[in-house]
């Protein structure tokens, strides 16, 4: 994984921000010179003052003249006055200059985020991400701001003040400039140290963003495996682990300014020294004395802090790396050049030996083609994971194909801009993603310059509308972040209208319904009838029952279509589609979920019950309990006892072994059986992801079953054994 974008010390950091300063000082060039210009009152403060120290003590006092005494006391207050006045400037200069090089950095890293394929978030934390674009480019700012000008200000001291003790004493000079390098020598010696104490805090830091956010984020799952205990104690560990570095920083710091300040004494000692002696030997005034010792304070001064100006360099630099590495990753999808706006569909958009892959080589599409005819409602079907929602993205252009193409009208979608097809495309995923914000504003994302009265239409049309007159607030009311205010079902047809505001000419729908429960299902579905009549459609589901009315159906497996047709030609074919239908269908959910009921026939299909005959299949059936549960309840906890076995009838689950994902299940699939048989414990966690209906039967009920019916004990076994070979293989089931 790539997440050292963050800015860490490293040696060559200072190097990189240097070298990187001309590219992103050039456009705000002028801003830098004012804000460089206004540096120079402090430099001949710092500078000038000894000289006219000088000429008071040598030529007013000691020869007496009042008159050149009023001068120089004149001039000292003028400058101070010059100082002090263009202080509040040069700071308004900086920053002036910082922020504006820091925005164009911002906004630069920003944007390109946005533009980069959905692949590249996979593997990446957006958080970290983010970060880079606030973050990193607030360390470039305050390096500019700060750290830079006063580099300049500080060698320009150095610099003049050497030229300036020259003038006044050349062997003196000489000295001292000889010297003047073991000032810093103790914080270079030292800056190693320093810079790998700084990434030794980071290193915990970042580990202790990492829980704090995985934690948070995933907190059903922290709770579900009771993990509250173990990560309040890490992160303890890290808080405390973190405050010890940043105390051993604080000594490597102390350590450091000690040095400079001990080699700083070191070369006034010699002026002060070297100085003495020759006022003593009447080769040099005592104004001349003054000065040098205060001139020669000054440059030890600055070349004191100049020591300071490297850390915030180092880590500007590193931000900078972390940007660029960034900004060379090239966007998935671009406009190419010369793109044109994307004409109204007047035929068939087609997928032609479509082919992608998310990694390198692993191909999750193998050649998909498929035509969607203008005003049709096509759907891809199929289990989880055949790649379904990738077809999708290939039709929006999320990503574009590595071989073989998508075509509208029989024009490569790469040709038109992504503006113009985007526009044309009203999408509704599985779920609508709430911000926060009025409901007329989550409306209206969909098309910001939409009118009140366009977004109502909107809401009408997906069958919004009805929900928000009740409201006191009407489409003024706030939603919280997630929209935990609206049921799972109005959020879809919140996503619906926001949708339909574009009016769009092809709707998108990717599991559009399949998270909620059985009764808003109904609901959102007969909105979506109503608002996809005479467009074209393309759906994604793994629930057949949700397009049997679709004028075409591709089957998809493992990246491929393995069938397609109508609803009744593929029943008849008797084929996958077939299966899964079979798979899906003999439940019988009523709108009081517990007064469901399954058909003994489909019992057949669950491989112990295969072989038992219609009457007690019949028996068995009534003893099953169907409930339901919402998205994210855990039904079972690896290690405890089995005690039941599952059937699931419409929803998705996730299996998960030592808190790893391992399996997916959905509609119609069964879990639990084995761990009945033998009183072992559960190897897995099974909990939903959506809204879900399931049947279980209790472990008297089964026991009871296995000991009336030899056929069942038998059938348990095989499977018992087919499981513990897959396992073998494949660790997966509960
Ligand atoms: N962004 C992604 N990065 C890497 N692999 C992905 C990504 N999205 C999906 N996949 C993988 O691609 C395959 C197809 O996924 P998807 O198109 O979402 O299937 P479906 O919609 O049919 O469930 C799966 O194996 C899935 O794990
Ligand atoms: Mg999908």
């Amino acid at each position: 994984m790539d997440q050292k974008i963050k800015p860490a010390p490293a040696p060559w950091g200072m190097w990189a921000f240097l070298r990187a300063l001309p590219r992103l000082l050039v456009p705000h060039l002028g801003w830098f010179l004012l804000s460089v210009i206004a540096l120079a009152p402090g430099v001949l403060m710092a500078t000038g003052m000894p000289l006219l120290l000088r000429a008071l003590v040598d030529r007013a006092l000691a020869a007496g003249n009042p008159v050149i005494a009023t001068y120089a006391l004149a001039v000292i207050a003028l400058l101070a006055l010059l100082d002090v006045g263009t202080g509040p400037v040069q700071r308004w200069l900086a920053s002036r200059m910082a922020t504006a090089v820091g925005n164009d950095l911002r906004i630069r890293i920003f944007s390109h985020l946005e533009r980069l394929s959905v692949g590249y978030y996979e593997t990446r934390q957006p958080r970290l991400l983010a970060d880079l674009a606030t973050g990193g480019a607030g360390a470039v700012e305050s390096a500019l701001e700060d750290a830079l000008l006063r580099a300049i200000k500080q060698l320009a001291i150095i610099g003049f003040g050497l030229f300036l003790l020259f003038t006044i004493e050349p062997r003196l000079a000489l000295a001292c400039g000889l010297l003047l390098p073991v000032v810093p020598v103790g914080s270079r010696l030292l800056s190693t140290a320093y810079d790998r104490a700084q990434a030794n805090r980071w290193k915990v830091m970042e580990k202790q963003i990492m829980l704090a956010d995985q934690s948070l984020t995933a907190h059903a799952m922290v709770k579900a495996f009771g993990l509250e205990e173990a990560h309040a104690a890490l992160f303890r560990r890290l808080t405390l682990e973190t405050s010890r570095h940043t105390r051993h920083i604080a000594w490597v710091e102390g350590a450091m300014s000690a040095a400079a300040a001990g080699g700083g004494y070191l070369v006034l000692a010699a002026a002060v020294g070297i100085g003495t002696v020759l006022v003593l030997s009447r080769s040099l005034t005592l104004g001349s004395m003054l000065a040098f010792v205060q001139l020669a304070f000054s440059v030890i001064r600055s070349a004191q802090s100049l020591s300071t100006v490297v850390a915030p360099m180092k880590q500007a630099g590193g931000a900078l790396q972390g940007a660029s590495t960034v900004l060379k990753e090239r966007p998935a999808v671009a406009d190419s050049t010369g793109a044109i706006s994307l004409p109204p569909l007047r035929e068939e958009i087609r997928l032609e030996g479509v082919y992608f892959a998310y990694r390198a080589g692993d191909y999750v599409l193998k050649g998909i083609d498929a035509v969607i005819p203008r005003g049709t409602k096509v759907a891809f079907v199929g289990s989880s994971g055949g790649g379904k929602s990738t077809v999708l993205k290939m039709l929006m252009r999320m990503d574009d194909p590595a071989a073989g193409r998508v075509a509208f009208d029989g024009v490569s979608l790469r040709r038109f801009s992504l503006a113009s097809l985007r526009s044309r495309l009203g999408v509704v995923f599985q779920e609508t993603v709430v911000v926060s914000g009025s409901i007329a504003d989550n409306i209206r994302i969909g098309k910001p310059e939409a009118t009140d009265e366009e977004v109502r239409l909107a809401a009408v049309a997906a069958g919004l509308d009805a929900h928000v007159a009740l409201l006191p607030d009407g489409y003024a009311t706030t939603l919280t972040e997630g929209g935990l205010n609206l049921s799972g079902g109005q959020r879809q047809r919140l996503g619906i209208a926001r949708a339909l505001l574009r009016s769009p000419e092809i709707l998108v729908l990717d599991e559009a319904t399949s998270a909620l429960d059985p009764i808003s299902e109904h609901a959102v579905t007969e909105a979506l009838d109503h608002v996809t009549r005479g467009r074209t459609v393309i759906s994604v589901t793994h629930r057949l029952a949700q397009v049997v009315d679709y004028d075409h159906i591709y089957v998809m497996e493992g990246g491929r279509v393995v069938e397609e047709g109508a609803h009744p030609d593929l029943l008849a074919a008797g084929g996958t589609y077939a299966q899964l239908w079979a798979k899906q269908s003999g439940f019988q959910v009523t709108a009081d979920v517990s007064g469901s009921r399954i058909e003994p026939r489909r019992l057949r299909q669950v491989p112990v019950f295969a072989g038992i005959g219609p009457g007690t299949l019949a028996g068995v059936a009534r003893r099953f309990q169907v409930a339901d549960a919402e998205a994210g309840t855990v039904l079972i906890t690896e290690g405890d006892p089995a005690d039941r076995f599952f059937i699931l009838i419409r929803g998705r689950m996730e299996v998960l072994k030592h808190g790893r994902q391992v399996a997916v299940l959905t509609d119609g699939d069964h879990f639990g059986e084995i761990a009945l048989l033998d009183h072992s414990l559960r190897t897995a966690t099974v909990s939903t992801l959506t809204h879900c209906v399931y049947a279980s039967l209790g472990r008297a009920d089964f026991e009871g079953l296995v000991e009336r019916l030899p056929a069942v004990r038998e059938a348990l076994r095989r499977v018992q054994a087919e499981r513990a070979a897959a396992e073998a293989q494949n660790p997966v089931h509960a």
